[in-house]
């Protein structure tokens, strides 16, 4: 028999799908609306899942980083992401969405390069699926894990995702600052589930991706378990 985590039957660990990096979202064959996201987060845990005997599927966004020896799956657009999430969801026993996936798309997909105009211009967008919120409303016995990117009032927000998203643990992400940006290895975040979810002040830490993904790892193990 293999041994995975804790020397726990790898049998019994949660079969892990995580999502990672951003979406883009196109305007023209030239042009996107995207944002920062470097992927690291989703691939250190998709990596750190599979070193410790997890069966792993990441769903990656487009980062430059290398890919995993793991079974991937490269989407472009938010909706392509939801489509493979749908896909894979009955697969898998804990969803970990760490992608920073695009709220909105613009309303008209050119298919010629549009041409600079001297007048201003307004984009109209129209919202993307929200993946997780989906995730939530259908999951039998999945566990949830959201990542809750935030500048302001970082607990009311994340807590507010967790309980209508419907997770079992959101981490609260502190971001807008320079030493913890979405380019760096480290994180400044605090862990959240719904039974702690009135603590007014949850133990925050600045980490490396690599070791909050080691105990995410760990908590997703006992989130399945429980
Ligand atoms: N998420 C998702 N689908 C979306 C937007 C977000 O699945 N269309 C997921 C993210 O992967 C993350 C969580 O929801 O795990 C929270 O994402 P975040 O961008 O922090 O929040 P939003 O729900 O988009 O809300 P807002 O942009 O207003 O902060």
């Amino acid at each position: 028999m293999d041994y995975g985590l804790n020397n726990m039957p790898v049998k019994f660990l949660p079969r892990i799908l995580v999502t990672a990096g951003p979406t883009r979202e196109f305007l023209d064959p030239t042009r996107f609306l995207s944002n920062p996201s470097s992927g690291k987060m989703g691939y250190c845990i998709a990596d750190e899942a599979c070193k410790q005997g997890c069966s792993v599927t990441l769903i990656s966004g487009p980062v430059s980083l290398t890919p995993l020896p793991i079974k991937m799956v490269h989407v472009i657009s938010a909706r392509e992401m939801f489509q493979t999430v749908k896909k894979y969801f009955h697969t898998c026993d804990v969803l970990i969405m760490t992608a920073a996936v695009s709220d909105y798309r613009p309303g008209n997909l050119s298919r010629h390069k549009l041409k600079k105009k001297k007048s201003p211009q307004t984009l109209a967008l129209i919202p993307n699926p929200d993946i997780l919120a989906w995730a939530g409303a259908h999951k039998k016995n999945q566990r949830l894990i959201g990542f809750a990117a935030e500048t302001d009032h970082l607990l009311e927000n994340a807590r507010k995702k967790m309980l209508s998203k419907n997770l079992d643990m959101i981490v609260a992400n502190r971001v807008g600052h320079q030493a913890c940006g979405f380019e760096s290895d480290k994180i400044e975040f605090a862990f959240l589930t719904p039974d702690q979810a009135r603590i007014s002040h949850p133990d925050f830490k600045i980490w490396t991706k690599r070791k909050l993904a080691r105990e995410l790892i760990q908590k997703a193990v006992k989130l399945y378990g429980h």
